[in-house]
């Protein structure tokens, strides 16, 4: 008995499925799937076999010849869900689970009309990190790789699309099934579907823009340039295997920038900047077609193989298409988020290794942007070594090596010993993988437009507080400043600043009126922790309109921060609650607990 993967119940000895059949009816009434999935195996297999499950009520299983499969369901865990323990007694090559999904499934959010730019409902699926199991039985594990085919019976009236191939829609009466394929194997949070009023714009030979109707024109504006990177991106490491690459702009609750499902990235709508100054996150996504789906990580402890490559790949793609100034402006915001990121964890340091232990650890409750800024680091570093031309060549060759696979850090480590020899150590690879923190020589990004905004930030840091009023830079000396620039000037402020400041800053940029959600909720955390509680109404706005967790958990973790705001911040979340997607909740119940339990 071999447990691989700490948030799996998979045992290693025991047949892995390598094909999902799966039907199901999406109910809006009930907030329920009704559900079958088939898993195939390779060949005849008995014995014992654990799947992952979670809040899902089974109502039989069945092997190839319909022969009931006894089963057993084990206690629910809170991180890993409940063990589906079949006993196969007669050789079979299948097994069919005949379940019902609940209503709080935690993958899947199913929206109201009102939440939704238009007047239907909508239901979507996040399984990344360990949700796919609440939507179907299975090896919930990435190193067991799935081919699958879906079909989906919706209203009608709605669209059904997967991050997979599109196979035949066919309507009934009142319903329409939607056929899809996915025939390239993937690890299991990458299973993805969405149903809504959904229409798609064309943006280039293998992309379009789906979105709900009225958001549709916004989107495939803001995207448009799509099919450029995707030349970049295969300039750089080889042919883009998946086919099509289309991109979803997701309702606003979307907990995540981006979610890289394959063939349809999902997308939230705060990138819908109307100047295209956010598309670094397309990048991002679309860059783990090659660093993430192609290569996986084998579990959440090499989560870093994902992000940081992927961290390392969009800011090549980006400075392909928008130049290297950009890219290095990317990459300090970055460094000054993993600066602050560490700091936070001061109290449990081990979560800052790039090669992770999580037993008993919600991969979601520590998720941050240390692999993602720490990984990108460690591959400067050995780029810096190696030199662009040999690191580049490292890099395909790993993409090729690995392809299709699930992999852990050693293996890593065995193909760059490979490539790169004695440049592991020369970077001193150990120190990085497995070392707390950031190591000394880390490549410090460098950018001249870093430089012009730190003038400006160190007036403040050299100045007394009393003189700071002072040191708000004039509109024209700012004139120019790119979303990201105005996010690293607003992060190195000192805090608290000065009530006044705030309120200088905020007259001569109307910041509480920026549209911009990047540097709106990085100017409303910074207010909030000033005591300047002018902008609470626009706070209470803000919480209300957007889900995504990057802008909602810094900002709630201000309220609660300090006595001013800490009983907004309560009376706010149980306001919204409910509106945001499970896992969002969850997470922020957690940020919430402190304040609750003074209040
Ligand atoms: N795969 C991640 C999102 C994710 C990670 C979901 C872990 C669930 C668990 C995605 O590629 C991502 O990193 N998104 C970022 C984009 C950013 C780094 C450009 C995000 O959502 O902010
Ligand atoms: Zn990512």
């Amino acid at each position: 008995m071999a447990r691989l993967d700490p948030h799996s119940y998979n045992d290693s000895d025991q047949p892995s499925a390598h094909h999902l059949q799966w039907r199901t009816t999406v109910d809006f009434q009930t907030r329920t799937l009704r559900a079958e999935a088939t898993l195939h195996f390779r060949e005849h297999v008995t014995g014992p076999i654990d799947l992952d499950t979670r809040a899902l009520h089974i109502l039989s299983v069945c092997d190839a010849g319909d022969r009931p499969i006894a089963y057993q369901l084990g206690e629910p865990d809170a991180i890993l869900g409940t063990r589906l323990h079949l006993d196969v007694s007669a050789p079979t090559d299948r097994v069919t689970v005949s379940y019902r999904t609940s209503p709080n499934s935690s993958a899947l959010q199913w929206l109201e009309p009102a939440q939704t730019s238009g007047v239907h409902p909508f239901l979507f699926s996040q399984c990344q990190a360990v949700h796919a199991r609440s939507v179907v039985p299975l090896q919930d594990t990435p190193r067991i790789r799935i081919t699958y085919e879906a079909t989906l019976t919706v209203p009608a009236s709605l669209r059904a699309l997967m991050a997979a191939s599109f196979v035949r829609r066919v309507e009934d009466a009142d319903t329409a099934s939607e056929e899809y394929a996915m025939r390239d194997p993937i690890p299991p949070y990458l299973f993805a579907f969405a149903v809504g009023d959904l229409v798609a714009r064309d943006v280039g030979p293998r992309s379009r823009v789906w979105a709900e109707p009225r958001v549709v024109e916004r989107a495939s504006w803001e995207f448009a340039h799509v099919d450029a990177m995707l030349t970049a991106a295969e300039g750089l490491f080889g042919p883009y295997d998946w086919g099509r690459f289309d991109i979803l702009t997701m309702p606003s609750s979307f907990p995540y920038g981006g979610m890289e499902n394959p063939c349809l990235t999902f997308i939230t709508p705060t990138l819908l900047a109307g100047d295209r100054s956010l598309v670094n996150v397309v990048a991002h996504e679309l860059a783990h077609s090659w660093t993430g789906n192609l290569v996986s990580n084998a579990n959440q402890e090499h989560f870093w193989l994902n992000e940081g490559f992927t961290v390392y790949a969009e800011r090549r793609i980006l400075e392909l298409l928008e130049g290297p100034d950009l890219a290095a402006l990317h990459a300090a915001v970055g460094w000054q988020e993993l600066q602050a990121t560490v700091a936070e964890f001061k109290n449990s340091p081990a979560l800052t290794r790039l090669r992770t232990h999580l037993s008993g650890i919600d991969p979601d409750e520590t998720y941050s942007i240390v692999p993602y800024e720490k990984g990108y680091l460690f591959l400067c570093a050995l780029e810096r070594a190696a030199g662009r031309d040999r690191f580049d060549a490292f890099l395909r060759h790993y993409l090729r090596t690995w392809r299709f696979c699930s992999i852990t850090t050693d293996q890593f480590l065995e193909t760059a010993s490979k490539e790169l020899g004695d440049l592991l150590d020369s970077v001193d690879a150990h120190a990085w993988l497995e070392g707390e923190g950031v190591p000394s020589t880390a490549p410090i990004p460098r950018s001249r437009r870093l430089d012009d905004v730190s003038v400006h930030v160190k007036r403040f840091t050299a100045s007394a507080s009393e003189a700071m009023e002072d040191c708000v830079p004039e509109a024209a000396a700012v004139g120019d400043w790119s979303v990201s620039e105005w996010q690293l000037f607003l992060e190195r402020l000192p805090r608290p600043l000065p009530r006044g400041v705030c309120a200088i800053l905020d007259e001569r940029f109307p910041l509480t009126d920026v549209a911009n959600p990047e540097i709106l909720f990085t100017w409303l955390a910074l207010a909030i922790r000033s005591g300047y509680v002018d902008v609470l109404p626009r706070v209470e706005r803000a919480l209300g309109e957007v889900g995504r967790m990057k802008f909602l958990k810094p900002l709630y973790q201000a309220l609660v921060s300090t006595e001013a705001t800490k009983f907004d911040a309560v009376r706010i979340y149980d306001r919204y609650r409910a509106t945001y997607h499970p896992i969002a909740q969850q997470v922020l119940d957690g940020v919430m607990a402190p304040a609750r339990a003074s209040a």
